[in-house]
């Protein structure tokens, strides 16, 4: 599949971490290589690095980054020090559970590689590294666990497909893309495993206001694609639907409850409730990782709020008066009673969504795991 391997978003190479910074685009394509692991907890920080799969890959690569240069000479100080790297990026944004669940993965793999050490390594020669091989493993790790989110990604495009009819005119909000994934994407991976069988007749792609992942992103990676693409506002949703322009909405997730109720980006409620009102299948793609079964519902995710200037300006240009107050939550929640179906590698979840959670999220499989403490 040519698609996933052309949009390069986030990626290990040469001992650096390497991310495409998606703050440029579609302006301007450029690298951020970085060397140090606090470059990445900032790149996450700024949205140099968006969209919940991406943030765990390059939170992952990160770690490892960090990994590689950290001081021990015992167990107990690697694990210290190891400790201390994973508590920054869990600190560098709050909704997404792909963050945590990658964090979890890679202080397991942590754990497991360093209870194979004896406690007190012998000799401490100098210039000879006791974690060499540990280092390694790590970096090992978060390569492997970008490299399964692009397969989990092939896997549910393939199985949303199936939902998809001839012709279809799909509208989509923020970016769940190549770029917010280490490749294909989610709810645009479903898009283009349809687009290949010819069944996709336009996507329409909300601006997705304040930081304008629709319109910069998504639109970006349609074009890129030659999938027919139609940018509108976010405000011109409702009247589109009305007219029977749409036949389903997809969009991606940051975080599922145990009972289906989903945080996206801003905006995403809303789309859902219009959806619901016009009849029209409303559609959530995900990998399990994005699963957070510790939280029976909705009303326990975390919401970022972030920076005031993001409404306020638009590109760099004041667009309110000076002092107004303002509110920037940049996620919201939707009920499970609003969607319709929730696509992941492990098949399509239909309503209700508890039971198919769980069955999904059962102890061998890639969610469901402790939050981090
Ligand atoms: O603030 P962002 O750009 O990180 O928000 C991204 C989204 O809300 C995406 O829709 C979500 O992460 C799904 S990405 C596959």
């Amino acid at each position: 599949m040519p698609s996933v391997k052309t949009i390069r978003t986030v990626f290990w190479e040469d001992g650096a971490v390497v991310l495409l910074d998606q703050r440029a685009l579609p302006l301007v394509e450029r690298a951020v290589i970085c060397r140090d692991y606090r470059q990445v907890v900032a790149a996450i920080k700024d949205l140099t690095v968006r969209g919940a799969p991406a943030i765990g890959v390059a939170a992952a690569l990160g770690i490892a980054l960090g990994a590689r240069s950290l001081t021990a000479s015992t167990p107990a100080e690697f694990r210290a020090a190891f400790a201390t790297i994973c508590q920054q990026f869990a600190a560098s944004r709050p909704t997404a559970r792909n963050l945590f669940w990658a964090i979890e993965r890679m202080r397991a793999c942590c754990d497991g590689a360093l209870a194979a050490l004896p406690a007190h390594p012998t000799p401490p020669s100098p210039g000879r590294d006791p974690f060499a091989h540990l280092r390694e493993v790590l970096v090992a790790e978060a390569v492997r666990i970008g490299e399964e989110d692009v397969a989990a990604n092939c896997r549910l495009g393939q199985a949303g497909c199936g939902l998809i009819p001839a012709g279809a005119r799909i509208l989509t909000h923020c970016n769940a893309g190549a770029l917010a994934t280490a490749g294909y994407g989610t709810a645009l991976g479903v898009i283009r495993a349809a687009a290949a069988e010819g069944k996709v007749l336009r996507v329409y792609a909300d601006e997705t206001r304040p930081v304008l992942q629709g319109a910069r992103l998504t639109a970006w990676e349609l074009l890129r694609e030659g999938i027919p693409c139609t940018l509108i506002t976010d405000n011109m949703a409702g009247y589109l639907m009305k007219k029977g322009e749409v036949d389903l909405v997809i969009v991606g997730a940051d975080r599922i409850a145990a009972n289906g109720d989903t945080a996206n980006k801003i905006g995403t409620y809303g789309l859902a409730v219009l959806a619901r009102a016009h009849k029209i299948p409303f559609y959530v793609a995900a990998p399990l990782s994005t699963i957070d079964p510790s939280l029976p519902d909705g009303g326990a995710i975390p919401i970022e709020e972030r920076a005031s200037a993001e409404v306020t300006h638009l590109g760099g240009t004041r667009t309110a008066p000076e002092g107004v107050d303002v509110w920037n939550p940049a996620f919201d929640v939707t009920p499970h009673e609003l969607i319709s179906a929730i696509i992941t590698e492990a098949g399509v979840i239909r309503p209700p969504f508890a039971a198919g959670i769980e069955r999904a999220c059962a102890p061998s499989s890639l969610c469901g795991r402790s939050p981090i403490p």
